[in-house]
């Protein structure tokens, strides 16, 4: 169903390619917890070409690469590479398509995995393209809720933080739409939630409530998912210092929330989330960010046809 598919944005997915998306990587997960030696793509090559600075979505992506059975080639910054010598993005990929079977990227600028895609034969991956989309973040982020929640549909999803500039939200909000949750967007008012997004998924027939007040959304929220202020994609610095800090997630505020609250955040933190929330049982997101292993794994050996 995937296979030599390219994974640029979350709206792309019919509900069955999300389920065996999900399928896949709960089989991977649990040959990897039983210890199994992976040879699913065994003899393929994948590329990881990261132009913007990642921890997690690199080193899951490459991990994923080795224990799925293949191997991996790796750029880590675009300062390391022909990028710095003025070689534009289209180039680069083309060459580097020529040398393996799939491309994870990422990508400063908007736009740019559907660029890479036009150019490349084999299937490209996106990483996360500047302030524009993140579905690979989004597609572990429903595995956690699933994982965590038992099920997909029917919540109050709070999305907290910098919406504006927070390609994960700008993802996760079609997924959520997608299995008829309801969601909060709750942000300075400079961090809104694009108005275009915010259109497309009440066209789609999404229920959204945008809010200011972070204490009455939590109160009526089975999940809130937090972002970091993307402080690097802002061009005023000033605008940047007005903002950040504005919101943090406490034991006080989440003393205030329905009981039970899952709580969500791609990584990294900055202080958004105090550490000492992190002992709460609902804080979910180192878990989350495990999660990302198994769904890179799935997602590699599908688009290369190697389930
Ligand atoms: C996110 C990203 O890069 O968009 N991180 C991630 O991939 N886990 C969120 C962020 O950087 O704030």
């Amino acid at each position: 169903m995937l296979k030599g598919k390219d994974i640029l944005n979350a709206y792309q997915f019919s509900a069955e390619e999300l389920n065996l998306i999900m399928n896949t990587a709960a089989q991977f997960e649990k040959r990897v917890k039983e210890g199994e030696a992976i040879k699913n793509m065994e003899g393929m090559v994948v590329a990881s070409l990261f132009f913007e600075p990642s921890t997690r979505t690199r080193l899951s992506f490459e991990t994923a690469i080795n224990r799925v059975g293949a191997k991996v080639i790796s750029m880590a910054s675009a300062s390391s590479s022909s990028t710095a010598k003025g070689e534009s993005l289209a180039d680069t990929i083309r060459t580097i398509d020529g040398y393996v079977d799939a491309i994870a990227m990422r990508h400063p600028m908007k736009g740019s995995a559907q660029i890479a895609a036009d150019v490349a034969v084999h299937p490209i991956i996106n990483g996360g393209d500047g302030a524009g989309q993140h579905p690979t973040q989004a597609l572990l982020d429903i595995y956690t809720i699933r994982k965590e929640k038992g099920y997909l549909g029917g919540h109050t999803v709070t999305f907290l933080g910098d919406l504006k500039y927070g390609r994960t939200v700008h993802s996760l909000g079609y997924f959520m739409q997608l299995y008829g949750n309801n969601m909060i967007f709750a942000s300075p008012e400079s961090l809104k939630m694009p108005e275009e997004i915010t259109q497309d998924l009440r066209k789609r027939g999404a229920q959204i409530e945008e809010t200011g007040d972070v204490e009455a959304a939590l109160a009526k929220s089975d999940i809130v998912y937090v972002t970091r202020v993307q402080g690097e994609r802002f061009d005023d610095p000033a605008e940047y210092e007005k903002v950040k800090g504005s919101y943090i997630v406490d034991m006080d505020l989440i003393s205030k929330a329905k009981p039970g609250i899952t709580i969500l955040h791609p990584l990294p933190r900055v202080d958004e989330i105090a550490a000492e929330v992190d002992d709460y049982a609902g804080a979910a997101y180192f878990r989350q960010a495990h999660n990302g292993l198994y769904i890179r794994m799935a997602l590699l050996a599908l688009v290369t046809g190697r389930v």
